[in-house]
């Protein structure tokens, strides 16, 4: 059985940090307020000359260093993102020429806050098919970009950042010892786009937008829903939710990471959070939360690492791969 196995990780913060002190000058907000609902503490944002793909671009050289692979040999990329530097070309065909990757294929992926998990089971499937030996699976996001600074009731939730993955072929038995993605579950609900969007873009205003979020209620569908999602993929992985090393949720607010484990049962050591540092960076913060249990040496090898998100869309989704 070949199975597209993660064989390296990367990621990259832009320097600038904008502390909740720094947001309760401009906006009636405290520390106090926005770490007791979220965790949230900080959160990275980008410089203005310093677009989506050059976050993509920074992390993905990074992924590519740490799985020993070179620009040349990437004939694969997909960018999760809904930020994009324009409204086309993807910033997958940007990174690929900043990248200086020779041609292939390059397209983005939008699913909000999931796109991550979305785009890794579509790489999944070139790479399992023997179409692609080596993918950039990424996630980069300038959320900041879409905020409306004088809403305090989304402004404290978002930040910038990327984090790629690179995917080769391995040769494996088809079980769960196996090396790669063992299996996913992705959801959309379509009814519920009303409760996460964007209030701008071609269609509609012809500007970019402002991020508007019923947050109440995205928190309500969130904690029942990527329980069933993860269920779902370990299910479709043949394994049980106790056999998983570490869990890597989608990094919105500690609250929602807290409530999942409760139902699940999760050993709290098991959690990776990254949100105190990097708020919710969308479809970035899966592979930046991956990276840095990595980084820190909680991950290893061989570990089995289950993925989750959930987003606009409504959209979520969990994976299971073996390290
Ligand atoms: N600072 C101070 N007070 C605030 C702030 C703020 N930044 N924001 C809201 N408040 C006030 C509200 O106005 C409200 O005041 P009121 O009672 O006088 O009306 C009070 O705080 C409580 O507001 P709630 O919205 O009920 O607060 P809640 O506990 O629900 O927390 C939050 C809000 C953090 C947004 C929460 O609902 C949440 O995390 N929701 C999920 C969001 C999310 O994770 N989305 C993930 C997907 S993101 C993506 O896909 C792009």
């Amino acid at each position: 059985v070949t199975r597209s196995a993660v064989t390296g990780v990367g990621s990259y913060l832009p320097e600038q940090i904008v502390t909740n002190a720094d947001l309760a000058k401009f906006v009636d907000t405290s520390d106090e307020w926005i770490q007791e609902r979220t965790g949230i503490k900080q959160r990275h944002k980008a410089r203005d000359d310093q677009p989506t793909s050059d976050l993509a671009v920074e992390a993905a050289r990074k992924a590519l260093a740490d799985a020993g692979k070179q620009a040349a040999d990437v004939d694969l990329i997909i960018v999760a993102t809904t930020t994009p530097d324009m409204t086309f070309p993807a910033v997958a065909a940007i990174v690929q020429r900043k990248l200086g990757a020779g041609v292939g294929i390059a397209f983005d992926v939008q699913a909000v806050c999931s796109g991550f998990v979305y785009a890794l089971s579509v790489a999944d499937g070139f790479v399992a098919r023997g179409l692609s030996k080596c993918a950039l699976v990424i996630g980069a996001e300038e959320m900041t970009r879409l905020m409306d600074w004088e809403d305090r009731t989304t402004c404290v939730l978002f930040g910038d950042g990327a984090g790629a993955v690179v995917l080769e072929p391995r040769e494996g038995q088809g079980t769960s010892q196996d090396q790669g993605m063992l299996g996913f579950a992705l959801r959309a609900d379509g009814t519920k786009t009303d409760l996460l969007y964007v209030d701008g873009g071609p269609g509609s205003t012809g500007t970019v937008g402002h991020l508007r979020m019923a947050g109440n209620q995205v928190f309500r569908h969130a904690v029942v829903n990527i329980s069933e999602a993860i269920t779902a993929a370990c299910a479709a992985s043949d394994i049980q939710v106790s056999d998983v090393d570490w869990f890597v949720p989608h990094q919105a607010n500690q609250r929602i990471i807290k409530g999942v484990g409760d139902r699940l049962g999760l050993d709290e050591e098991k959690v990776i959070s990254t949100v105190a540092m990097h708020a919710n960076t969308s479809a970035a913060s899966i592979p930046l939360a991956l990276d840095a249990a990595i980084q820190d040496g909680r991950i290893k090898k061989g570990d089995l690492v289950l993925l989750e998100a959930m987003g606009g869309g409504l959209t979520w989704g969990a994976c299971a791969l073996r390290l």
